[in-house]
Parts: structure tokens; C-alpha cells; sequence
């Protein structure tokens, strides 16, 4: 049986970022509704939005004070149901961001719990250790330990995975499992179409009275993932959860992040005999070249070349073991790294045969906006700016000046990745009649406007290729990889006697590439190409997609 996200080419859109309509400097729900003929026309079918909820804007909506109502900054109820309907007919569906690891520490759960030592909501959190010592040596991913002392002053620590300000749910009690279901219906009732789990691997948590083994000094925080990531509590809690959502909206598409999940796991979450999640995103997309590593820099300064030769084999590893199982998910960026221009396409036709090459593959593409403007990250100029707590401490240990720290950080950072949507020539590009709620140097990309009107503009490319996106063999056709060097990514999608072949060049060399004997027709180019026979040859990064039927 064939559902709608088995066809999904799914649009990323950070509401702060998108479209301002009042004038605030912040993104809002209208300013979404207002563009909707632009997604329309880019090919799109789908929307994923970052958090709208209430929310004190910690870690930008992540941090949920209210999952029923729409934070003031971003909408009204109102004008979400208006979104709703707008979306649905323009035939795009609609998959909210659902955080279930956490909550706000301004959410009524945790101020009840904190405000009474008696309150039910005390155990909705994990307190634990007694005389304001932390219980663990875990670390937080937003730097630090995961404890921070009760503020009612009770001894006891409350477990926070990210920001302090980010109290973990404790998912082992059932009404907090229930209670997240709800929230969950209630949206789905609403008429969504699918929901993005937020860092639903790590709602499991091993015994909390060990210490991870580590070398750094006692009093050292340490990133701990086995005792808090994938632990197999998770599927116990989350099946029967996605098993209600589906039973009640069985057309709801349940896309879980799973940054740290290897393609086995990949399975286990994703397989029907788990009736979990129907795709998820992996951030082991990426391998970078080990050998560029100084062991002597900060992560955060470190350079990061992609190694290429990795990336196919685990490209390729991606699309043969989920083959039978689930859908890949596609992507290049999203709001929690650097952009694709930034951090490896480097140049206009590298980043358009990257988009062939990824989104040509099977699976379901996850475009972050701005992608397809080629947009860059925003360059910062003070610490501050990127609202992390490592950052200060990285510049002042970098054996470089500050502002040449900064530039490093601004190209490998998430934050420099949020800037405001470019729309047009006119002041902030059109993003807001005030000042924009994030800022930074800009690299000079040309706007929405400008591209609509250059037939080869990266958004005329983003356009076609989706249209092809939408040919079925690119959907459901057999997958093959070809045998060709490291400098180039070949392979083949096959549907009812014909065979599509994407090529691509990873290298700023000419390239040739022998191609089974046949007749083909182009259906898509980046930069240099010439083809012959039985062979293509591609100019510096250039890229090419050929359709026929093979002898
Ligand atoms: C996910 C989000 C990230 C957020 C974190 C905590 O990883 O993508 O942006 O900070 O969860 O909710
Ligand atoms: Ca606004």
C-alpha cells in the first residue's frame, strides 16, 4: 500500500527565518502562508517546520513551554488552522517538529514539580544525588554536565541532555508517555500531516550511578552516548506510542531524528515488524577525512574536509540495507549544521550535481531553505552571536586571532546556517520591514527574485530536478551503483526497461566515465559535460543525468 510520504519531497522551514509579516524581525506562521505559491512552484509536497509551540526561545523553540499553543512571536491558533488549509490546497502537507526528550523549565510540568516537592510532575523529570553533587560524570551536548542542582534547594540535581533550561522528560513513567501522545493527537486532529521526533533516541537512560570511563579529571563532564543513546527502552516506550498515532491517523508520517544512529539501527527503527518510525534522519551522512585532523584544535576549529571515498561506501551502504526495509531520508543540511555551500559544495555547480547525486538516490529528499538559492552560512563577528556556550571558551584557546576564529567557527557552526531567507533585492532581502532576529556577513548569493528570472539559476536546477524527482523511476526504481574511481559517484536507477544514469564528478579534474552501451537523452546537467558512446566525460564537478534504454 502506497502512502503520501512514500512520494514526499519534504521543504525545511525554520519559521524564525522564512518570512516576516509584521515587521518584528522574527519569522512568523503568515509570512509562511504568504510564500506558499513559492513552495508551490519550487516542486515541493511537503513542509517540515522547527518548533512553533510557547516557548522562552532557549535553544529556539526546542525548549517547549506549551505544546498547544503557538508561541506569540511566531502565529496564533488561528492563523496555524489558516496554514493548515492554505497548505493542504496547494497539496503540500504539513509535518510539525514534535520534542518529546524534553520540555521547557518553564513549562507547568517542571515549575509544579520544582514549586512542590509532592507534585505528581516530580517524577515527569529525573531528579536524582542528594547534597547538590552531581550523580554522574555525563556530559551534556550543550557542553557541560547533565545535572544542575533543584532550584527548590531539595539536594537533588534534574537531568538536562541539552541546555539547562531544557529539563529530560522521564520517560520510563507512563503517564509521561501518555501524556505526549496526547500532544500528539491533538495536533494530528488538527490535521497535520506527520510529525519530526526530535532526539527520540535518547529518552532511554542506563543506570544513572555509573560514571562514564574516561581519562579527563574527576571533575569532568564527558559525552556519554551508551548511557543515553539507543538503549532499547526506546523501542520499548516509542512502539506502542507510534502504534496509537497510527492506529487513529494511519496516513501520518513519522520521521524520527536519529543523529547518532548507525544503518542498523537505521532497521530496527524503521523495519514494519517494528512499527516505530517510517523513515528517520541519521547525521552519519558525512564522513570526514580523519588525516585533516589536528589533534591539538578544538572540534569547533578543526577542518572539515569530506572524504569522499567514505561517503560513497556509506552512501551506498545506506541505500542497499534499507532497500526492502524504509524510505532514506536525503539531505545535505539542515538547522543543526553548516550549509551545504559552506561546508563542502564550495561553488554553484558542485552544490547542484551534490543535489543530483543525493536526491537522485532512493529515498526521500529533506531540503533545508535557502538550499536551493545556494545560500552560505552568515559570517559572525562576536561570540555572542552564536548562542553556545563552547564558543568563548574556543576562541579564547585558539592559537589564531579572534576574528580569524570567528570566520573558522561561522563556516563549521549551525547557527551561522539560520540566517533570514533571501527573497528579493529590496531592504533584508525582504525578510522583515524591521531588524532580522539573527544577522551576520553575508556571501553575496542572489535572491529568489533574481533566480526566478535566470534559467540557470541554482533555484531553475532545485526545480527541474524535482520535477524528475518525481518520475518513478526515481522514486521507486532499483538502485545500482557503478564501478567507477573514487573521484566519481555513478549510479543507475531502473524502472520498466529503462535505466537512468546520474553521474557525478567529486573531483576539480576532468573525468571520464565508461557507460554501459545504449541510447540516452539528457535530462539534466552541471557544468562541463560530452557524451559519446559509450563513455561520459564530465568537466570539474560537474554532474549529469541520462535516461534510456540500455542493450
Ligand atoms: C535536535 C534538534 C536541535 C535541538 C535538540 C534539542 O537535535 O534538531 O536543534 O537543539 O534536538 O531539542
Ligand atoms: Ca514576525
Amino acid at each position: 500500500m502506497s502512502s503520501w510520504y512514500d512520494h514526499a519531497i519534504i521543504y525545511q522551514i525554520y519559521p524564525k527565518s522564512f518570512q516576516d509579516s509584521n515587521g518584528d524581525g522574527i519569522g512568523d506562521l503568515n509570512g509562511i502562508r504568504q510564500r506558499i505559491p513559492y513552495l508551490k512552484q519550487l516542486g515541493i509536497n511537503a513542509i517540515w517546520l522547527n518548533p512553533v509551540f510557547v516557548s522562552p526561545q532557549v535553544d529556539n523553540g526546542y525548549d517547549v513551554a506549551n505544546y498547544y499553543a503557538i508561541d506569540d512571536k511566531i502565529g496564533t491558533m488561528a492563523e496555524m488552522d489558516d496554514l493548515i488549509a492554505e497548505l493542504h490546497a496547494a497539496g503540500i502537507h504539513l509535518i510539525l517538529d514534535f520534542v518529546i526528550n524534553h520540555t521547557s523549565d518553564q513549562h507547568p510540568w517542571f515549575k509544579d514539580a520544582v514549586a512542590n516537592p509532592h507534585s505528581i510532575y516530580r517524577d515527569y523529570y529525573i531528579f536524582a544525588g542528594h547534597h547538590n553533587q552531581r550523580p554522574n560524570n555525563w556530559g551534556s551536548f550543550f557542553g557541560g554536565t547533565v545535572w544542575e542542582p533543584d532550584p527548590a534547594g531539595t539536594g537533588q540535581s534534574y537531568f538536562h541532555l541539552f541546555d539547562k533550561h531544557m529539563p529530560d522528560l522521564n520517560w520510563k513513567n507512563p503517564e509521561v508517555r501518555l501524556s505526549m501522545e496526547d500532544v500528539a493527537k491533538y495536533w494530528l486532529a488538527k490535521g497535520i500531516d506527520g510529525l519530526r521526533i526530535d532526539a527520540f533516541i535518547h529518552i532511554a537512560k542506563a543506570n544513572l550511578a555509573q560514571n562514564f570511563p574516561t581519562n579527563a579529571g574527576a571533575n569532568e563532564a564527558v559525552l556519554a552516548e551508551p548511557f543515553y543513546a539507543n538503549l532499547p527502552n526506546v523501542q520499548k516506550w516509542l512502539r506502542p506510542f507510534c502504534q496509537h498515532i497510527k492506529a487513529d491517523y494511519p496516513e501520518t508520517f513519522l520521521l524520527g531524528e536519529a543523529a547518532s544512529a548507525n544503518v542498523n539501527l537505521a532497521v530496527d527503527y524503521t523495519s514494519q515488524h517494528a512499527q516505530m518510525m517510517d523513515s528517520v534522519i541519521t547525521f552519519r551522512y558525512f564522513p570526514l577525512r580523519q588525516s585533516a585532523n589536528d589533534v591539538n584544535k578544538p572540534a569547533l576549529l578543526q577542518s572539515e574536509d569530506m572524504d569522499w571515498p567514505e561517503f560513497k561506501k556509506n552512501q551506498t551502504i545506506w541505500q542497499q540495507t534499507l532497500s526492502g526495509v524504509s524510505q532514506p531520508v536525503l539531505y545535505w543540511g539542515n538547522h543543526d549544521m553548516a550549509r551545504v555551500m559552506t561546508r563542502v559544495a564550495h561553488n554553484a555547480i558542485s552544490a547542484k550535481s551534490l543535489a543530483m547525486l543525493m536526491y537522485l538516490q532512493r529515498g526521500i529528499p529533506v531540503i533545508y531553505y535557502g538550499e536551493e538559492l545556494g545560500m552560505e552560512n552568515l559570517q559572525f563577528t562576536s561570540p555572542d552571536q552564536f548562542q553556545d556556550q563552547t564558543v568563548a571558551a574556543t576562541v579564547q584557546h585558539a592559537d589564531m586571532s579572534e576574528t580569524d576564529a570567528l570566520k573558522v567557527i561561522s563556516t563549521h557552526h549551525k547557527m551561522p546556517a539560520r540566517g533570514p531567507m533571501l527573497w528579493n533585492d529590496e531592504a533584508n532581502h525582504g525578510f522583515t520591514t524591521g531588524q532580522p532576529w539573527l544577522s551576520g556577513q553575508e556571501a553575496p548569493v542572489a535572491s529568489a527574485a533574481t533566480q526566478s528570472t535566470d534559467e540557470d539559476s541554482m533555484l531553475k536546477f532545485y526545480q527541474q530536478l524535482f520535477a524528475l524527482k518525481k518520475f518513478p523511476i526515481f522514486q521507486s526504481g532499483d538502485y545500482c551503483l557503478l564501478p567507477t574511481d573514487d573521484d566519481t559517484f555513478v549510479y543507475t536507477r531502473s524502472d520498466a526497461g529503462q535505466t537512468a544514469i546520474v553521474l557525478v564528478n567529486l573531483s576539480s579534474q576532468t573525468k571520464r566515465v565508461a557507460i554501459p552501451s545504449g541510447k540516452y537523452r539528457e535530462l539534466l546537467s552541471s557544468g562541463q559535460h560530452e557524451v559519446s558512446a559509450e563513455r561520459v566525460e564530465l568537466g570539474a564537478n560537474g554532474g549529469l543525468v541520462l535516461l534510456g534504454n540500455h542493450d
